[in-house]
């Protein structure tokens, strides 16, 4: 029998594309999401690309009773937490609300996994944790030292899993991942970024603009200290990152860490400017997209990138995909997601 694998924020975005994978890798994934930001039919999609029947619990991680029935019923040495708030600047404005369900949610999450035999937390974290660093790439070992709410609640929650692992008699082990720019979807179409709200991030604003759901790009800032003066990122296939969850945890679940708590990058290590993406979907599309050159936005830094070469010697994973593979199915999903009616310009807008 195949082992189970709680995904918490399984019908997210990445955590969609970590349940194909865990299933690709023959583990049994079951999926607790509240439905905070994402839609139910995301369960339908992901049952016809698996081909199999998935088990989803409608769950808030901070509702401690329900977590605990899911772990009588659902047991596994396996958990891959990815539920959380992520809106940056929501977090400036409503910081409560993030502490409340990041760090709040996490706790109690940890705790009934651990007082339930413990195992293998693979936590979904962020290069927020580093904040307004001047240095690139970043390593692991940089100082933690987050500038916003939202960067804050993945730090804290990073700390708070280190703690859990190394207590006295600990049953579990943890794992952080940090994230660079998750972007792209899943060949199939099938799945992808599916904002409820109004999107921030540069890809999905960049296929409003295609589509006509926005008239123009506003890029933010062309005076920043880098090589064309716009914002430069480490845009990671959303693919590429799901699969390095599943080696994370098969490294966790192996034994395969000396310490009982690990943190590692998530990037490509190659860096892209604002400018750079924006040409990769004109190439893609064959049309050039309209734009403006706005205010540097606020809370944003020049540059982000990874030097994420402990995940490979950590776990054996590294980036397969690049920014045209990231562009082209972030295309091909955005077709498939009208045609089903998912975006409509009213909700959209
Ligand atoms: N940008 C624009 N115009 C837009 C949107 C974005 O020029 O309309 C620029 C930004 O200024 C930045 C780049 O595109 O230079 C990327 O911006 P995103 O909003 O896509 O991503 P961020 O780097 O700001 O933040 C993202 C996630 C966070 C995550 C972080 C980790 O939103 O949740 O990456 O690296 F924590």
């Amino acid at each position: 029998m195949s082992e189970k694998i709680l995904v918490t924020g399984g019908l997210g975005y990445i955590g969609s594309h970590v349940v194909v994978e865990l299933c690709a890798a023959g583990y049994e994934p079951v999926i607790v999401d509240n439905l905070s930001n994402a839609r139910a039919s995301v369960l339908e999609r992901l049952e016809r690309l698996t081909q199999r029947a998935l088990t989803h619990y409608d769950v808030d991680i901070r509702n401690r009773a329900a977590l605990e029935t899911v772990l009588e019923r659902e047991p596994g040495a396996g958990l891959i937490h990815l539920a959380a708030f992520k809106a940056v600047g929501e977090s400036v404005e409503e910081p409560l609300k993030y502490y409340d369900n990041n760090v709040a949610g996490s706790v109690a999450l940890f705790d009934v996994f651990e007082r339930a035999g413990g195992g293998g937390i693979v936590f979904s974290s962020s290069a927020m944790v580093y904040g307004d660093v001047k240095v690139f790439p970043l390593h692991e070992g940089m100082p933690v030292q987050p500038n916003n709410p939202y960067g804050a609640s993945k730090a804290m929650m990073e700390q708070v899993l280190a703690d859990l692992a190394q207590a006295p008699g600990a049953k579990t082990r943890g794992l952080s991942l940090r994230y660079f720019n998750p972007a792209g979807a899943h060949d199939s179409a099938l799945i992808g970024e599916d904002p409820k709200d109004r999107p921030n991030n540069l890809f999905p604003i960049i296929v409003q603009v295609a589509v006509g759901q926005r008239d123009h790009l506003t890029i933010f800032g062309e005076d920043y200290d880098t090589p064309d003066g716009t914002g430069v990122r480490d845009y990671i296939h959303v693919v590429d990152l799901a699969q390095a969850h599943v080696m994370a945890l098969r490294a966790l679940l192996d034994g395969a860490f000396e310490q009982p708590f690990t943190a590692l990058n998530l990037g490509t290590g190659t860096p892209y400017s604002v400018r750079e993406v924006v040409t990769a979907f004109e190439r893609e599309l064959g049309q050039t997209l309209p734009q403006k050159m706005g205010e540097r936005r606020s809370g944003d830094v020049a540059t982000l990138l990874a030097d994420p070469s402990a995940a490979e010697r950590a776990i054996g994973w590294s980036a397969q995909r690049d920014l045209p593979d990231m562009v082209r199915d972030a295309w091909r999903w955005a077709g498939a997601a009208r045609q089903w009616g998912l975006w409509n310009d009213d909700d959209q807008s």
